[in-house]
C-alpha cells in the first residue's frame, strides 16, 4: 500500500512552495490565527459541511463538525471545514431531488479545487447524503462519511410516531374525518422534537444505511441518534481515522466496489428501505465507474427477506433500532447474503465488523429464519407502459393489489391531482389505476415524491387505505401502499404513460415483473401523432437541469456528470 512517505500530498501544491505563490497560500488561511507548522506537510482534511438552518435536519454540524477537528489534529492532520450547498427535504421547492446534482457539483469542485488530501463527509437530510457522495466519489480522494443521525422517536399522547409515516398515516385520518384538524396540527412539536433528520427508516435513514453498508463509514453510523453522545464519538474517531486513510492512500474506489453496492442492495431490503436509494446508488456507481444497473436491484435484493420491525414497513423506529444492536447486527444475521471481505474505511473487512455483531432486540431486528417480511426488495417491472423499467416496493404494497388489472383514472399533474382528487363527482372507486404525469427528472422538474398520491375521500370513508398508483415521480421514503414509480421514459419525454387517457385498462402483475397498458399500437401511434412535448426552462440551472438530467433507470444524474475526474491538482491563479 502506498503511504505519505511515497507519495505526496495534493495540499503541498499550495502549502509547501517556497514562492510567491506559497505565500499566499499560507498567509491568507494564517489570518484565521493558525500556527505556521500546519502547513509542514501533513494531511490537510476537509470537512464538507452542509449545515444550514433552513436544512433542520443537519442544523446541528457546526457543533459535529468540531468533534471531527479533535480526531484530525490529535491524528496530526490539518483540518479546514467547508461549506456545501444544502438540501432540506422539508423546505425546498419543487423538490429538492431537482438540487441533488447541483450540490453534488459543487462538493466535486469544491474538493479538487482546494488544498484538500483526504475529505469527511456530513450529511444526513435525504439528498445531502447522495449529494456529497457523488460529488465526492468524482474526486477519488481518501472520504470517510459520518451521518448527522436520526432524531429521537417522535412521542405523541403516550405513544411512538415516526416523522414523515406520521403525516401521512394523521393526514389521510384528517381526510376520512376519523381526526379534526386540531389534533392534527397538535403533533407538530411531538414528531420532530430533538436534532437530528426522520427517525423512520425513510430516504435519509436508508441513506445513512447505505453508507455503512458501502464499508464508507466506521461500524453504527446508521442508527446511533443525532443527540446520543457516541454520535459526537463516531465523528471524533471518522476524524482520526482519514487521517491514516490519508497515510494509506485508501481512496474511495478502494471501499466503492461492485461487491459494495452488492451489499447495499441487499442490506436496503433488509431493513426495509428506501426506494429512493435506488436512483442514488445508481448515481453514486455511475461517478465511481462501478457497472451497476436497475435490473441488479430485483436480481440481487428482491428475493432478500425484511429483518428490520421499522416504519414504514413495521413498527419501530431509529432509535430503537440502535439500541437493538444497529446494523452491525442486522449484517451478521444476513449470513452468506453478504460480501464479508469487502473493505471498509477502517481498513477492515465488513464481515470482521459484524461478525459477532450482538442483537438485543428480536422485536426490533428479527432472525432470517422468521423475518418480519419475506422478498422485501425492490421489483423492477417492465412492459409497454414502462419500456425502460419502474420500480415497486412489494413490502410496502397490499399484497392483494400486487396482481390487478383496472380502469385507468389519469392525473396530467400534480396539480390536476390536487384539484380533482377531493371531488366527490370523480368516476373513481377503489379498484381504479390512478396514473399520475409530469413527476419525472425532466417533467416536474427536479422527479418529485409525489408517487404516493392521496386516495379519493371516498374510497377513504369506505375504510380503504390502499389502491394502485402509477406514476413516472419518487415517492418518500417514509411513505407506503402499492405504488408504481420511477416509470421510465418518463412522460415529459414522451414515454409511453404520456398517452394514458382515463378508461384505458391497466394490468399490474408483480410476480411477472410486467406493467401493461391494454391500448392497441395502431391506438397508440394516434396517440403520440397528437403529443407535445412540454416547453422546456429556458434559462439558469432548471435548463442545464432539464437539457442534461438522465432518467429514473440510469440514476436520474446529469450525462455530463457520469464519470469521475479525480482530483488532478489544477494550475495556479497567480
Ligand atoms: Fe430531512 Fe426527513 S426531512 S431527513
Amino acid at each position: 500500500m502506498t503511504t505519505s512517505s511515497d507519495k505526496k500530498l495534493r495540499s503541498q501544491a499550495w502549502f509547501g512552495k517556497m514562492n510567491k505563490d506559497g505565500f499566499i497560500h499560507r498567509s491568507w488561511m494564517k489570518n484565521q490565527g493558525l500556527p505556521h507548522h500546519l502547513f509542514d506537510g501533513r494531511p490537510v482534511i476537509g470537512i464538507c459541511n452542509t449545515w444550514s438552518e433552513l436544512t433542520p435536519c443537519n442544523a446541528h454540524f457546526r457543533e459535529l463538525a468540531e468533534y471531527v477537528k479533535k480526531g484530525v489534529y490529535e491524528a496530526g492532520g490539518f483540518p479546514v471545514e467547508f461549506p456545501v450547498m444544502s438540501l432540506g427535504e422539508s423546505n425546498l421547492r419543487p423538490t429538492a431531488m431537482l438540487f441533488r446534482n447541483l450540490a453534488s457539483m459543487d462538493v466535486e469542485e469544491s474538493i479538487r479545487a482546494n488544498p484538500i488530501d483526504g475529505v469527511v463527509l456530513l450529511m444526513g437530510c435525504d439528498k445531502t447524503t447522495p449529494a456529497l457522495m457523488m460529488g465526492a466519489a468524482s474526486c477519488n480522494l481518501p472520504t470517510i462519511g459520518v451521518s448527522g443521525g436520526p432524531m429521537l422517536n417522535g412521542r405523541y399522547k403516550g405513544r411512538s410516531i415516526g416523522s414523515g409515516t406520521g403525516v401521512w398515516q394523521m393526514s389521510e385520518e384528517v381526510r376520512a374525518g376519523k381526526i379534526d384538524i386540531e389534533e392534527f396540527i397538535s403533533a407538530e412539536s411531538c414528531m420532530n422534537r430533538s436534532r437530528g433528520h426522520c427517525m423512520t427508516m425513510g430516504t435519509a435513514s436508508s441513506m445513512a444505511s447505505m453508507v455503512e453498508a458501502l464499508g464508507m463509514s466506521l461500524t453504527h453510523n446508521a442508527a446511533i441518534p443525532a443527540v446520543d453522545a457516541r454520535r459526537q464519538v463516531l465523528a471524533h474517531m471518522s476524524g482520526r481515522r482519514i487521517v491514516e486513510m490519508v497515510r494509506e492512500d485508501l481512496t474511495m474506489d478502494k471501499v466503492l466496489t461492485r461487491q459494495a453496492f452488492e451489499n447495499a442492495i441487499r442490506v436496503n431490503a433488509a431493513i426495509g428501505g428506501s426506494t429512493n436509494a435506488v436512483v442514488h446508488l445508481l448515481a453514486i456507481a455511475g461517478r465511481i465507474g462501478v457497472q451497476l444497473t436497475l435490473e441488479d436491484w430485483d436480481s440481487l435484493g428482491s428475493s432478500v427477506p425484511c429483518l428490520l420491525n421499522l416504519q414504514p414497513s413495521g413498527e419501530y423506529l431509529m432509535e430503537d433500532f440502535y439500541y437493538a444492536g444497529g446494523l452491525p447486527a442486522v449484517i451478521r444475521e444476513m449470513g452468506s447474503l453478504i460480501h464479508r471481505d469487502a473493505l471498509t474505511v477502517s481498513g477492515s473487512t465488513l464481515g470482521e465488523h459484524t461478525s459477532d455483531a450482538p442483537c438485543y432486540d428480536r422485536k426490533v431486528i428479527l432472525p432470517i429464519s422468521a423475518p418480519l417480511k419475506d422478498k422485501a426488495g425492490i421489483a423492477v417491472l417492465k412492459g409497454n407502459l414502462a419500456p425502460d423499467g419502474a420500480i415497486i416496493k412489494p413490502s410496502a404494497s397490499t399484497p392483494s393489489l400486487l396482481v390487478h388489472r383496472g380502469r385507468a383514472v389519469v392525473f396530467e399533474s400534480v396539480e390536476d391531482l390536487h384539484e380533482r382528487i377531493n371531488d366527490e363527482a370523480l368516476d373513481i372507486d377503489e379498484s381504479c389505476v390512478m396514473v399520475l404525469k409530469g413527476a419525472g427528472p425532466k417533467g416536474y422538474p427536479g422527479f418529485a415524491e409525489v408517487g404516493n398520491m392521496p386516495l379519493p375521500p371516498k374510497v377513504l370513508r369506505k375504510g380503504i387505505s390502499d389502491m394502485v398508483r402509477i406514476s413516472d415521480g419518487r415517492m418518500s421514503g417514509t411513505a407506503y401502499g402499492t405504488v408504481v414509480l420511477h416509470v421510465s421514459p418518463e412522460a415529459a419525454l414522451g414515454g409511453p404513460l404520456a398517452l394514458v387517457q382515463s378508461g384505458d385498462m391497466i394490468e399490474l402483475d408483480v410476480p411477472n415483473r410486467r406493467l401493461h397498458l391494454d391500448v392497441s399500437d395502431e391506438e397508440m401511434e394516434r396517440r403520440r401523432a397528437l403529443w407535445s412535448a412540454p416547453v422546456r426552462p429556458a434559462r439558469g440551472w432548471y435548463k442545464i437541469y432539464v437539457d442534461h438530467v438522465q432518467q429514473a433507470h440510469l440514476g436520474a444524474d446529469l450525462d455530463l456528470l457520469v464519470g469521475a475526474s479525480g482530483a488532478a491538482v489544477p494550475r495556479d491563479s497567480h
